[in-house]
């Protein structure tokens, strides 16, 4: 079966796209490089011995989807490609509605032109918003406070519409909960742009030595220890739990929505210390101000991923850090390390 990953170079989509070619898939990537490498691509070809089929082109730009279908013979879709960072959503939101939600437009419309109907979307937790209470099933109402998850709401509605509107669609809408940790074999990992704004490649940075301490967003949130709660999962567990989303869409089961995490919460310092443990060596930090918008705890119920897709999150805070470590020690510069190979 052939499938089209969108923002195929990207962190969760280099690791699905290992677990794909593992699992027998046949891959079509389109991306843009925007915020991403076409090294990715590369080793997940050397780690797995096989070709990907990959155009540099934007979702954006609807002939090149157009050509892209009548070329290939796809049959279902991951849809990855998007801007993810809330701080910058919030000083460009026209560039976010733009990327993220005309871009799915075209992507949509190519899609039921050449009759492919089936997709898997990456949503987030982050349509949650502030939830009432925990764990998070996928029935809790829906808010978003920024640009940036108001696209990724906005999508699901979309797709809701279009659902109601067409039932032969099969949609899988995951809901990501914290990505963290690398491919075991250090070829992949993530490799965000300038200074990170998530946790982990930000502590991995201040581990290497690059920046001088973690600032902590507060300690006064309502938790353990004070600092924020987050529900942290193996990018190579929640890849894995694409490759069940494909196959639960091949049963015809219309739309679905499911949170993929582990349903275990650890706080800021938790990982800070974790990852002191894996490395040996202790981290800087200091407690700063509250981050904007930021909320005190988040974390999954996994139960309607493990019941209907056969899915659970299998590795462990140490295997994320452990993971996360060996692909910064080998890749201290992400994938510019290695790119003239
Ligand atoms: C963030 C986004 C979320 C998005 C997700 C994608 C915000 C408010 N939310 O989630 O919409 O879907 O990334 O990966 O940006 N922290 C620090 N110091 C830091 C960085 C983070 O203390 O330098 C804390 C945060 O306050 C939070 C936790 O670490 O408690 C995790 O933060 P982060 O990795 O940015 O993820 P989220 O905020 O959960």
């Amino acid at each position: 079966m052939k499938v089209l990953v969108t923002g195929g170079a990207g962190f969760i989509a280099s690791h699905t796209n290992v677990e794909l070619l593992g699992a027998g898939y046949d891959i079509v990537v389109v991306d843009n490089l925007a915020n991403s490498s076409k090294e990715s691509i590369r080793r997940v070809e050397r780690l797995t011995g096989k070709k990907i089929t990959f155009y540099e082109e934007s979702i954006c730009d609807e002939k090149a989807l157009d050509e892209i279908f009548a070329k290939e013979q796809i049959e279902a879709v991951i849809h990855f490609a998007g801007l993810k960072a809330v701080g910058e959503s919030c000083e460009k939101p026209l560039e976010y509605f733009d990327n993220n939600l005309c871009g799915t437009i075209y992507l949509l419309k190519v899609m039921k032109k050449y009759g492919v109907k089936s997709l898997v979307f990456s949503s987030s937790a982050t349509v949650y918003g502030l939830p009432e209470k925990l764990p998070i099933t996928e029935d809790f109402p829906l808010s978003v406070s920024n640009p940036y998850g108001r696209t990724k709401l906005m999508i699901e509605d979309m797709l809701r519409d279009l659902y109601q509107a067409d039932k032969e669609w099969n949609i899988a809408l995951l809901r990501y909960f914290n990505p963290i940790g690398a491919h075991e074999s250090g070829e992949i990992g993530e490799d965000p742009n300038g200074i990170p704004n998530n946790l982990m490649p930000y502590i991995l940075k201040v581990a290497a030595g690059e920046l001088d301490y973690v600032g902590v967003f507060g300690d006064d949130y309502n938790t353990p220890d004070g600092t924020g709660v987050r529900d942290y999962i193996h990018v190579v567990d929640l890849a894995t739990g694409h490759i069940k989303a494909l196959e639960k869409l091949q049963q015809n089961p219309g739309l679905v929505t499911y949170n993929l995490g582990t349903g275990k919460g650890y706080s800021v310092l938790e990982i800070i210390h974790n990852l002191e443990k894996v490395i040996k060596k202790q981290i800087p930090y200091k407690i700063v101000e509250r981050r904007p918008g930021d909320i005190g705890s988040c974390y999954a119920d996994v139960t309607k991923a493990k019941e209907e897709l056969g899915w659970e999150a299998v590795k462990e805070l140490d295997k994320m850090c452990q993971d996360a470590w060996n692909w910064k020690c080998k890749n201290p510069n992400g994938y510019q390390d290695g790119q003239a190979e």
